[in-house]
């Protein structure tokens, strides 16, 4: 007879945070795919290569937090995401809306450490903010590229460039 009443490593809460988690990180794959797309079909050749390192740096994402979850033998069971919006504007609006997308996921994953340390699961906030320390890397990366574009205006050629140099960052 079990005499210890050891706390569970996943709560259901837990588990159900993980699993929109891992809904979001699909959808954030899904996303850098279409602008990927876009692109490709446009010929920014550099911006075409980032965005697809992204795309599977999110699958990478959706993986860590699947494993984290079925590595302790708990069942995981997925939303249906969001599609991807196909639309473009230009390639600046479309690294506007990349750094709103990784904000957003950064702030999720804030929620959802200080969901975890209001449980009292430090264990599991401590490997959360492992992840959140990591998308902030992102963002720093994400502002950068923003800022060339803010130098380089709409003019075609130093667009151009910009894309040349977004394509040696991946
Ligand atoms: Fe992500
Ligand atoms: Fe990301």
């Amino acid at each position: 007879m079990p005499v210890l009443n050891v706390p569970p490593l996943l709560s259901a809460s837990i588990v159900t945070a993980f699993e929109a988690q891992i809904e979001q990180e699909m959808s954030a794959m899904l996303q850098y795919r279409a602008w990927a797309n876009a692109c490709r079909a446009r010929a920014y050749r550099g911006s075409l290569k980032w965005l697809k390192a992204q795309s599977r740096e999110e699958l990478h994402h959706a993986n860590k937090f699947q494993h984290f979850i079925t590595g302790l033998n708990e069942d995981v069971s997925l939303p249906p995401g969001d599609a991807p919006d196909e639309s473009f504007t230009d390639l600046p609006t479309l690294f506007r809306a990349a750094y709103d997308l990784e904000t957003e996921q950064a702030v999720s994953l804030q929620k959802l450490s200080a969901q975890i340390t209001a449980e009292g699961n430090l264990i599991v906030a401590e490997w959360v903010d492992q992840h959140l320390k990591h998308q902030r890397k992102e963002l720093t990366e994400l502002i950068t590229i923003l800022n060339w574009f803010d130098h380089a205006g709409n003019d075609e050629a130093a667009l151009e460039m910009v894309d040349h140099k977004i394509g040696k960052k991946s």
